[in-house]
Order: structure tokens, then C-alpha cells, then sequence
């Protein structure tokens, strides 16, 4: 993994991996990030800052509700956007 996306795992590990996932794989408690679903077309980066911000009501899976994340700036919520980013390619999803 290059350098610069460290900072983005580890907010990534501190706040949205354990629903979401040791990279972005899922978990019973929320959905893959690493998804086609996710991609910038279907859910570019806006979404995930509001998803982090907001939360999100539960539309797309069975998981139920994501709440707001306390405690992640948008600045944090940008280097997790290119962790995942990276994540998605390394899929060969994007
Ligand atoms: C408590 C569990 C939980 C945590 C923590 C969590 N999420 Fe989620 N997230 C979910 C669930 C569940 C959904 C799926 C909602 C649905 O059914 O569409 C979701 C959906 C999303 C979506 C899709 C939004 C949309 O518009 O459909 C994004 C992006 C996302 N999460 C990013 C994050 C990021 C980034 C973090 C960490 C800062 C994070 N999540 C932390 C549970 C969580």
C-alpha cells in the first residue's frame, strides 16, 4: 500500500472498520465498501462524507441504519475516501 494512505487506514480502522470491515471487506454489522455499489459512479466521495457526517438511512442492505461517526473530521473522512478509493481499484472494481 502506498505511503500516503496509511493515515486514511488508520482512521479508516478506528471508525467504520468494525461494521464495515478489515478493508472495506463487510461485516455482519454493515455492508463491503469494496463493492460495486460503491464505486465513484454510484457513490462518489460526497456520499461518503455525508454518510460519516449524517449517517445513512438503511436502503440498499438488511443491515439496518448506519448512525452519524463522532469524532472523524472531514479531513479524516477525505484520506478514507482514498484508502477506499484504493481499495476499490486494487479490486479492479474502478
Ligand atoms: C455502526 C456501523 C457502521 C459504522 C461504524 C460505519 N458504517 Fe457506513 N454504513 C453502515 C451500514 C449498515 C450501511 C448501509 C446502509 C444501507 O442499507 O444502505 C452503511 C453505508 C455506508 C455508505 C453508503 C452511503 C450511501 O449513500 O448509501 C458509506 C459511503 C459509508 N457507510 C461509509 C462509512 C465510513 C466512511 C465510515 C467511517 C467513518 C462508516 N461508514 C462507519 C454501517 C456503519
Amino acid at each position: 500500500m502506498p505511503a500516503e494512505l496509511q493515515q486514511g487506514e488508520a482512521a479508516f480502522t478506528a471508525n467504520c472498520a468494525r461494521c464495515h470491515g478489515e478493508r472495506g471487506i463487510g461485516t455482519t454489522q454493515g455492508p463491503p465498501l469494496v463493492h460495486k455499489i460503491y464505486e465513484p459512479n454510484h457513490h462518489g466521495d460526497p456520499a461518503f462524507q455525508r454518510a460519516a457526517a449524517n449517517g445513512v438511512r438503511a436502503h440498499h442492505w438488511q443491515f439496518g441504519d448506519m448512525p452519524k461517526i463522532d469524532g472523524v473530521t472531514p479531513d479524516d473522512v477525505d484520506q478514507v475516501i482514498k484508502y477506499i478509493r484504493w481499495l476499490q481499484r486494487q479490486a479492479g472494481i474502478m
